[in-house]
């Protein structure tokens, strides 16, 4: 499945997603306003900015910035002009960001940049941010936390391995996740979320914010009767997901670009 088909905002807009992004997105504001204090942005940029729901707290933070919307997905771009018509949409990848023609104030992303911090996105930053300017990014990283929901995930991963399988995409631990922004100077610190669902609205989750197309890219539905095997019961899964809460910010010297090359 192409990447801009994975997110359809009829499926996105659950009250759990409201609920899950938006939660982040205030972290992710409130320990950017407490690193930079007094932070005015002219111009902002939001990468992955789906149905706007990190949008929302923009426009909040910095009511009167410029705010440049993009995204993969015509759909989710679509859903958001709707409610927040002020933005502008642009339809791209963020992992190209050489259309843009003018600099901005701060870059946010949130919960969307490992979809596309692949090769030359360092410098695809550096190329857009003003000098000084501020990227504020929450990033899943590699939970630690057992759960039975973790443990199922992983057993589905074991037996895909097995069938010759081999994950595109994949989330990184702390260290590489930071290492990756080399060259820029960074704050960060990690914020925990704890979701509790029955499996089968867990399946719809996962499915509708295309964490099961991350993982599973291509063999959806191996995966998906793999787990129906492992999952019998009804009873309340829980799950906490490990997010880095990255600030970084243009210092002039020189980028040192870290290449990630199995994204
Ligand atoms: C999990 S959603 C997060 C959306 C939004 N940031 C929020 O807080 O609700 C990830 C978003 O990233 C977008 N996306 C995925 N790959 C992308 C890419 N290569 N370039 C731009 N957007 C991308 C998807 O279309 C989706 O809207």
């Amino acid at each position: 499945m192409r990447c801009e088909e994975v997110f359809s905002p009829k499926k996105y807009e659950i009250p759990e997603n409201f609920a899950f992004y938006s939660n982040i997105a205030k972290a992710l504001f409130d320990y950017l306003q407490e690193v930079y204090p007094g932070l005015k942005a002219k111009k902002v940029l939001e990468l992955g900015s789906g149905t706007g729901v990190a949008t929302r707290e923009i426009l909040k933070r910095f009511p009167s910035s410029k705010v440049v919307c993009v995204d993969i997905s015509c759909e989710m771009l679509r859903t958001a002009k709707k409610t927040l018509p002020d933005c502008l949409y642009v339809r791209a990848d963020a992992g190209d960001l050489s259309f843009l023609r003018e600099k901005f104030d701060l870059v946010i992303g949130n919960f969307c940049c490992h979809w596309f911090m692949g090769e030359g996105f360092l410098k695809e930053l550096f190329n857009v941010l003003k000098d000084e300017g501020i990227c504020a990014f929450s990033i899943p990283i590699d939970s630690c936390k057992s759960s039975f929901l973790r443990k199922v995930l992983k057993k589905i991963f074991v037996f895909l391995k097995k069938e010759g399988y081999a994950s595109v995409y994949r989330t990184y631990s702390l260290k590489k996740t930071v290492e990756l922004f080399d060259g820029m100077k960074k704050s960060w610190k990690i914020y925990e979320v704890k979701e509790c669902y029955s499996a089968k609205k867990w399946l719809e989750v996962l499915k509708s914010r295309g964490s099961w197309s991350f993982m599973f890219a291509g063999m959806e539905d191996v995966a998906e009767d793999f787990w129906q095997k492992l999952i019998k019961s009804e009873d309340s899964l829980d799950y906490t997901w490990s997010v880095v809460l990255l600030l970084l910010q243009k210092t002039g010297k020189k980028v040192k670009c870290k290449v990630c090359k199995s994204l």
